[in-house]
């Protein structure tokens, strides 16, 4: 890859992992066969991160909206991410793979979040690659949960209010749950919907979005590669003129 082109390569991809369930109604198989063929494709995103120099791969994995879907499905997608967490994280952390989750934790299981802790801690010193998965997620929480915490500082330190009122968009972030995390470059949805379906509200706003028919347990090597492609041929303005 030239110089150039390195330069193009986005320092942070994000997808919204969507389209599961039509692929296994087209195969005549119950949704929860998508979600374990889905698997496989967060496995070659993760490998195509690596070798294309991506820094931050971030997925939606499941959303705050998502705990109103039928308890088997939500109970089976739950058993999901913990067997897979529990069959990746050391080949993760040999690839030098730091992973974190982000959402709203308190509304995870004791078991599942016990499990997130353990892959967190096992590759918090990892540096090749930051996995984030977001579980609980949701844009509108995110943003509602900084601004929560920004009313219980000042009401418990009344004086720091005269300072949070001149804060810049970037003190503000530093509320939200990726804190320390980058902007997302490119945001992919997979699955032929065009929406953002509650993610990324505020770090999305100046996001490539990428929108692609390939259902997610389809959206592979390939796929990940042609997305990247795409991206450095965008011309990224940030409302200036060039
Ligand atoms: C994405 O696939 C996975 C989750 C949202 C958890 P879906 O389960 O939404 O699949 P479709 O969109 O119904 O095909
Ligand atoms: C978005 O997909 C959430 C995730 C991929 C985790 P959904 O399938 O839940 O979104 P909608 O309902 O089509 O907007
Ligand atoms: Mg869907």
């Amino acid at each position: 890859m030239t110089t150039e082109n390195s330069k193009k390569v986005p320092l942070h991809v994000s997808i919204i992992m969507d389209g599961n369930g039509r692929w296994a109604k087209q195969r005549g198989k119950e949704r929860v066969f998508g979600h374990f063929e889905g698997v496989e494709s967060v496995r070659a995103c993760v490998e195509a991160s690596v070798e294309t120099g991506v820094r931050y791969l971030s997925l939606f994995a499941f959303s705050e909206e998502n705990w109103g879907r039928p308890d088997a499905e939500v109970n089976a997608l739950m058993e999901l991410m913990v067997k897979a967490m529990r069959a990746e994280m050391d080949s993760l952390n040999k690839n030098g793979v730091r992973f974190m989750v982000l959402g709203n934790r308190a509304h995870l299981s004791d078991q599942v979040n016990r499990v997130i802790d353990e892959c967190m801690e096992m590759t918090s010193s990892n540096e090749t690659l930051t996995l984030i998965l977001f579980m609980s997620y949701s844009g509108k929480w995110d943003i509602l949960q900084a601004a929560k915490k920004l009313v219980s500082q000042v009401a418990s330190e009344p004086s720091s209010a005269s300072s949070l009122l001149s804060m810049s968009n970037d003190d503000f972030s530093r509320y939200l749950i990726t804190d320390g995390i980058p902007d997302p470059d490119l945001i992919i949805r997979t699955s032929g919907e065009s929406r953002l379906s509650n993610y990324l509200l505020w770090q999305g706003a100046y996001s490539e979005l990428l929108f692609t028919d390939v259902l997610w347990p389809d959206f592979r090597k390939g796929e990940f590669r042609s997305a990247l492609e795409s991206y450095s041929k965008r011309d990224r303005r940030y409302g200036k003129v060039k």
